[in-house]
């Protein structure tokens, strides 16, 4: 059986165990710094197997012996937005849990591929890279998946098709300047722009580009935890199951899209490897300004790390 570890066991990891134990992908093991925490919550979670009948070990703990020899290492250790926060405000407190999670199970898990969830999100997975000296190809961070779901969702909710006609495409870095591709988005193979008056569409970008600020307005103690815990899931089953499945993803870039050194949303590949590839997509003028625009804000907030953090 596979191995995954997740680090956090709040909101997003333990609804990521839930979503993980469903698919019975692999063993789970919740580490939190909580005492008694994770080790309830793995327990509780053992205990519904039977039910649902998923043949799937669950353990929690406070000690990252027990990731040992971990497939994934999944990060959503860390706080999280309370209304009236950017993803920005998180940096220097979730930096210096991010980095001791990323150096503690990189001991027990040497082979592991990394899935990060912390915010600010693409820098949490810049800092994930550099501190374990992973290549590219082991660390992905998780963003594109959710917001590209949210917008998704709005489409449905707009025209009453269902979800799994909609396919739509947001790129760029986890921040209010992310980049909803309308041009690329479709209902079953008709382009968005032609389905909806412009109007809407523009207002389904907005709401895209707000979406994690809007549960926050309304949860008011945290954020969104099912969609994005979903997304991870999704994506730790396209890595297991060696899948090669293309979906937007943080990712370090080499020169992908004239971007260097940095992490950024972009249609990756993912399989057993991890990060195979990174899809480029030919952009107009104007997604080309919004991608700039995304990407020098994402530039940044690395920018701000690097003065906290030696990387
Ligand atoms: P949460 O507060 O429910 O859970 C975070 C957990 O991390 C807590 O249980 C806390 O005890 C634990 N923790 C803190 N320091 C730790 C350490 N040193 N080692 C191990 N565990 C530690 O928060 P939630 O909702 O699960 O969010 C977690 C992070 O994920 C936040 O930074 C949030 O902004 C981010 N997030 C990112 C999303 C994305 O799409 N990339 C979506 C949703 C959340
Ligand atoms: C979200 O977009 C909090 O980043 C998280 O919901």
């Amino acid at each position: 059986m596979n191995k995954i570890s997740i680090i956090g066991a709040g909101m997003t990891g333990s609804t990521a165990a839930h979503w993980l134990a469903e698919r019975e992908l692999a063993d789970l093991v919740l580490v939190d710094v909580v005492e008694g925490m994770p080790q309830g919550k793995g327990l509780d979670m053992a205990e519904a197997m039977p039910i649902i009948g998923k043949d799937v070990e669950i353990v929690g703990s406070n000690d990252y012996a027990a990731t040992k020899g971990s497939d994934i290492i999944i990060i959503t250790a860390g706080l999280p937005r309370k209304p009236g926060m950017s993803r920005d405000d998180l940096l220097s407190a979730n930096a210096e849990i991010v980095g001791k999670a990323a150096a503690e199970t990189l001991k027990h898990s040497p082979d592991a591929i990394y899935i990060v969830l912390t915010n600010p999100l693409d820098t949490m997975a810049y800092l994930t890279m550099k501190l374990t000296g992973l290549p590219r190809e082991r660390v992905v961070g998780q963003a594109g998946i959710l917001d590209s779901a949210r917008m998704r969702a709005f489409v449905a909710m707009e025209t009453g098709v269902s979800v799994e006609n909609i396919d739509c495409y947001v790129l760029g870095g986890h921040g209010d300047e992310m980049v909803p591709l309308t041009r690329h988005s479709n209902i079953a193979g008709v382009p968005l722009r032609d389905y909806l008056p412009a109007d809407r569409l523009e207002a389904i970008v907005n709401r895209t580009r707000k979406g994690g600020g809007e549960i926050v307005n309304l949860l008011k103690t945290g954020s969104a935890f099912y969609a994005p815990s979903a997304a991870v899931a999704q994506m730790a089953e396209a890595i297991l199951k060696d899948k090669h499945l293309i979906v937007p993803c943080a990712a370090y870039m080499n020169g992908e899209y004239g971007l260097s050194d940095m992490f950024f949303g972009v249609p990756v590949q993912l399989g057993r490897k991890g990060m195979e590839r990174i899809i480029e997509y030919k952009f107009d003028d104007e997604e080309k300004a919004m991608f700039e625009k995304s990407a020098a804000s994402v530039k940044e907030t690395h920018e701000a790390l690097k003065k906290l953090v030696k990387i």
